[in-house]
């Protein structure tokens, strides 16, 4: 039976860990901060943002939040993400996506100062993460790469497959794999022999966002196992990208949902908040 991946206790260790430094910051005169900006009344978007304000409390950053109604224009928000980026109190900004239709959201992210890009989504640093220069991790992936070596797992010489190629986490997923010198192979929903190909993986990633998506057949005994999604099944019971009850079986690690992932995608942020607040005040970033 494959043992679990224990992302809650991770992610409360990188916790700590930012507190600290969120500290020591505060003693030169900064204190991190992050604007969250949430467009509309999506609940599952709500309660993301409820969360990343409620983490920064935790561990001592500064969080505004700015929740817009679904009638804000495309100019309205673009006004506020001009205003955010010259706030000297905010070093990060974060857009909740997917924004409401008819906002063009590609406009929106390049509006973000790159440097205040603590999703990582700007051009500019989705080209520094291809080219593996980053000055921030994109926070789901990033999480992801924390998670597998908290276990004591490197990507280096192994089959890596990851189903999904959002902007979001499929395809940067896939860089910081390969960076770490993974073979790394990326699946979507036109990909034939899905099966095969999920078989052959030591590291499997699933971001598709369909429920119980990976099942035990399209495993190799003793792969490791990333569950990305947030679904729900039948029942309306909250549930991963991958067959759990099935899968753990077959599985040497494998992270659950709720408790695998998206813990550390929200320390993952708080990490790149303190990144953007030390590289906008000439703190070097080790
Ligand atoms: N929507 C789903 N995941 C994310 C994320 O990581 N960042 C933002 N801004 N929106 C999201």
């Amino acid at each position: 039976m494959g043992q679990l991946i224990d992302g809650k206790a991770v992610s409360k260790e990188i916790k700590t860990s930012v507190a600290s430094e969120v500290e020591e910051l505060k003693k030169s005169g900064i204190t991190p901060g992050l604007a969250v900006v949430l467009v509309g009344s999506d609940p599952a978007s709500r309660t993301y943002v409820t969360n990343k304000e409620k983490d920064c409390a935790s561990v001592g950053i500064y969080s505004e939040e700015y929740a817009l109604p679904e009638t804000t224009s495309q100019k309205e928000l673009l006004d506020l993400v001009h205003t955010l980026n010259a706030k000297k109190t905010i070093h990060g900004i974060l857009v909740q996506l997917p924004l409401p239709k008819g906002l063009e959201e590609e406009e929106v992210i390049q509006t973000i100062h790159p440097l205040k890009d603590v999703d990582a989504f700007h051009p500019e640093n989705v080209g520094r993460i291809m080219i593996g220069n980053c000055r921030f991790l994109p926070c789901t992936p990033a999480g992801i790469m924390e998670l597998i070596h908290h276990e004591g797992i490197s990507a280096e010489g192994k089959r890596c497959v990851v189903v999904g190629r959002s902007n979001i986490v499929g395809k940067p997923m896939a860089m910081l794999l390969l960076h770490e010198n993974g073979t790394v192979t990326i699946c979507h929903s036109k990909t034939k022999d899905l099966k095969k190909i999920c078989l052959e993986a030591d590291i499997l990633v699933a971001a598709v966002g369909r429920p119980k998506f990976i099942t035990a057949d399209m495993v190799k005994p003793g792969a490791v196992v990333i569950d990305v999604g947030m679904d729900r099944d039948e029942n309306g019971k909250l549930c991963g990208d991958v067959d759990f009850s099935e899968v753990q079986h077959v599985a040497s690690r494998i992270t659950p949902v709720p408790g695998g992932v998206g813990p550390m995608t929200r320390a993952m942020l708080l990490k790149n908040t303190i990144t953007a607040a030390k590289i906008q005040n000439g703190i070097p970033v080790l």
